[in-house]
């Protein structure tokens, strides 16, 4: 039998979400059902909740993909967890398993296969095809049922809301600077920038301090977050300070950017090395525009990254239990998430993640409103699409502009 439970639900594009109860699914013989301690809020969650990706945006949409609690009962098959165990569930709760990218474990890029058409399972705002169009949802509720392939598990004296950034943030940063070998010798050797000192980058620094990196630095448009990134023991650059640019020039290895808005690429390109990666995670909603000599002329490479595999979301957890890394959270209750979420657009977070503590989402909990949060103060993107597309509330009277 499926299971209502409670949820932070938008209704629609207007950025705003409100408390409303969701059906989960009946549970599988290899699903564990999962009471949800705490969630994290990933600026991807504010992307699509307000569809300003070009990407298909379902609605009812319940975000979060940063999710921690407890096992609460399994079903029959289930070896790897057990009732009471720490959990952890991230971007995606399953993959078609048998593509390339499934066979060589790098799941977060499956593609789907002949039989299984879905590709990967993104853990909200996916329509399931193979499951009869089943809509999946996020963490911002108090429970959610996950076969056990796609759940890790929290490691033993993790404190559970710092936790959980580390299911999204954590390893988006965790997967490329392994990837380029920050956590080999070959890291005590390189240079790395991290660029965006958000939730992101703030992940990103405390692991590459950790992995044993030569040299970090923040690339930051805020000054004010200069103190922050040397306590953590990086050099900081305030990318607005063209002369401290000049002389950076050419000496990274490789640069992560985690920006979430356009912004001027070309003039961080400068700063690589021949042979130099630069690295996207940021997604800003409408692109980034790429001056080609920048790259050709000292074989720079410019790529993106995207999450981790499952074998990268416990080495996660797993590396930052070992090193004592954890996510610099602010806890808020489930009343105060359209504050979070206005706080975040306006980059009020600083360098910080928030974490909604589900134990306070009950069904009479009043979700406050927040009037900075205006629709006509962004894009629902124009190459996107809104499902269905009453839920466009820029359809109704609001001024939609150009994307
Ligand atoms: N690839 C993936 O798998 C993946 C996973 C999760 C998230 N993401 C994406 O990564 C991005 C960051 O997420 P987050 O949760 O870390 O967000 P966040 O906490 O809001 O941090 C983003 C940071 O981007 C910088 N920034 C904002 N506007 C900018 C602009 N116009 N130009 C340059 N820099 C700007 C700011 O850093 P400074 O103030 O320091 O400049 C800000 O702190 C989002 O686009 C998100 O969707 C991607
Ligand atoms: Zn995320
Ligand atoms: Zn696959």
């Amino acid at each position: 039998m499926s299971r209502t439970v409670q949820a932070l639900v938008a209704a629609d594009t207007s950025g705003i979400v409100r408390n409303a109860t969701i059906e989960r699914r009946t549970t599988r013989s290899h699903d564990v059902d999962i009471e949800i301690k705490f969630c994290g809020i990933c600026h991807s969650d504010l992307h699509q909740l307000r569809a300003e990706w070009a990407i298909d945006n379902y609605f009812p949409m319940v975000a979060g993909h940063e999710i921690v609690g407890i096992v609460n009962s399994v079903g029959e098959a289930v070896t790897r967890y057990a009732v009471g165990d720490r959990v952890g569930v991230g971007c995606f709760v399953d993959s078609c398993r048998s593509c390339s990218s499934c066979k060589r474990g790098m799941e977060q890029y499956c593609g789907g296969c002949p039989e299984k058409k879905d590709g990967i399972h993104l853990t909200y705002n996916c329509k399931l095809k193979d499951y009869g169009g089943e809509l999946t949802f996020g963490g911002y509720s108090t429970a959610i049922t996950v076969d056990e392939n796609y759940v890790v598990r929290v490691p033993d004296g993790m404190e559970l809301s710092s936790a959980a950034p580390l299911l999204c943030a954590g390893v988006t940063l965790f997967s490329p600077l392994s990837h380029f070998g920050c956590n080999t010798l070959k890291g005590k050797e390189m240079k790395v920038g991290i660029q965006g000192f958000g939730g992101l980058g703030q992940m990103g620094v405390k692991l590459a301090v950790a992995m044993g990196v030569k040299s970090v630095t923040v690339l930051s448009r805020s000054a004010a977050k200069r103190k922050e990134a040397e306590a953590l023991g990086a050099q900081f650059l305030l990318t607005s300070d063209a002369a401290a640019l000049r002389r950076e020039a050419s000496s990274f290895d490789l640069i992560i950017s985690t920006a979430a808005a356009t912004y001027d690429v070309n003039r961080f390109f400068d700063l690589l090395v021949v042979d130099g990666h630069y690295c996207l995670v940021g997604l800003p909603p409408n692109g980034l525009h790429v001056n080609a000599f920048k790259i050709v002329t000292n074989r720079r490479s410019l790529v993106g990254s995207l999450i981790g595999s499952m074998k990268d979301l416990q080495d996660t957890l797993n590396f930052c239990s070992a090193h004592n890394v954890e996510c610099d959270v602010v806890v808020l209750e489930a009343s105060k998430v359209n504050v979070a979420l206005a706080d975040l657009a306006e980059g009020k977070n600083g360098t910080k993640r928030f974490v909604i503590d589900l134990k306070s989402l009950l069904p009479e909990t009043k979700v406050e409103e927040d009037d900075r949060i205006d629709p006509n103060d962004w894009e629902v993107h124009k190459d996107g699409k809104v499902i269905p597309a009453s839920a466009d509330v820029s359809s109704r009277g609001l001024k939609r502009k150009a994307a």
